[in-house]
C-alpha cells in the first residue's frame, strides 16, 4: 500500500478546501493532490518538494512569496524542528490563511518491526534515503480522548504497547506541542485510523494520521 491507500485518502483529501494561491508542500506532481481532493476544481498550485529540489523542510526554506492556503501532507515527520516549520508556514500565508499539515504515528517505512513512533532498538524510519530521517508528530493530551486515538491505542496493545502516551514521546524524537501551533494559528484537529495488512504480513498494523487545519491568526 502506498502513502494514504484510498481509504485514508478519501477521509483525509475531503477535508481540504484550499482557497486562492496555494502552496503544495511535499508534492512532485499535482495529479497526486487533485485527483484525491473532491474540493479542488480549478487549481492554482505551486508545488515544492525534495525531489523538484526547490523545498527541503529541514532548511531554513523560504518561498519568495505568500499564499493563501498551504498544504502539507505525508510530509511534515521529516521536520527535525516541526517548530520551525510552523513559524516559517505562518510567515508564508497572508492575513487569514489555511494551513492543513498532518502527522503521522505507527507509520513504518523501513523496518519490519512495528512501531509506534520514529525510533526504536536501534532502528530509525527513514524515506528516500537514510539520511532523510522521520522525527516528529504532533501531541496534545486531549488527543486520548479522541476515538481514532483509542482504536489505535487498542490494536497497538497487540504489539505491547501499554502506555501509547510514554511510547510516543520514547520513540517520537521530536515532539510538537499543539499549544505552540496554537499561538499561531486557530487549530482543528482530525484524526483518521486504520489497522492494515503491511508488507504481506498477517498481522494487521494500526496507522493514525492527524491532520491539522490551521486558520492564520
Ligand atoms: C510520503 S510522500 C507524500 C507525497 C504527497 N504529499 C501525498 O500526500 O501523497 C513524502 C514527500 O515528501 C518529500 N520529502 C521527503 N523528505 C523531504 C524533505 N526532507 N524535505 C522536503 N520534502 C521531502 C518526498 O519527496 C515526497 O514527495
Amino acid at each position: 500500500m502506498g502513502y494514504f491507500g484510498s481509504l485514508l485518502a478519501a477521509n483525509l483529501y475531503n477535508r481540504i478546501m484550499p482557497k486562492g494561491k496555494t502552496a503544495l508542500l511535499g508534492f512532485v506532481e499535482e495529479g497526486i493532490f487533485s485527483k484525491q481532493c473532491v474540493n479542488v476544481h480549478s487549481p492554482i498550485y505551486d508545488l515544492y518538494d525534495l525531489q523538484l529540489r526547490n523545498w527541503e523542510i529541514n532548511s531554513k526554506w523560504d518561498l519568495g512569496q505568500k499564499y493563501d492556503t498551504i498544504i502539507c501532507l505525508g510530509t511534515a515527520f521529516f521536520a527535525k524542528d516541526p517548530k520551525d516549520f510552523i513559524k516559517r508556514c505562518y510567515e508564508h500565508l497572508n492575513e487569514g490563511g489555511k494551513l492543513y499539515v498532518d502527522f503521522a504515528l505507527g507509520e513504518n517505512l523501513r523496518f519490519q518491526n512495528f512501531k509506534i513512533g520514529w525510533v526504536k532498538d536501534w532502528e530509525h524510519e527513514y524515506a528516500y534515503n537514510e539520511y532523510n530521517l522521520a522525527w516528529s508528530t504532533v501531541w496534545d493530551d486531549s488527543f486520548l480522548d479522541n476515538k481514532y486515538f483509542k482504536f489505535f491505542q487498542k490494536c497497538a496493545h497487540d504489539f505491547g504497547y501499554n502506555d501509547i502516551k510514554q511510547a510516543i514521546f520514547k520513540e517520537v524524537p521530536k515532539i510538537l506541542d499543539l499549544k505552540f501551533v496554537k499561538k499561531y494559528f486557530t487549530v482543528q484537529v482530525e484524526f483518521y485510523g486504520a489497522s492494515i495488512t503491511w508488507a504481506n504480513e498477517a498481522k494487521k498494523r494500526p496507522i493514525l494520521y492527524i491532520l491539522l487545519t490551521g486558520t492564520k491568526k
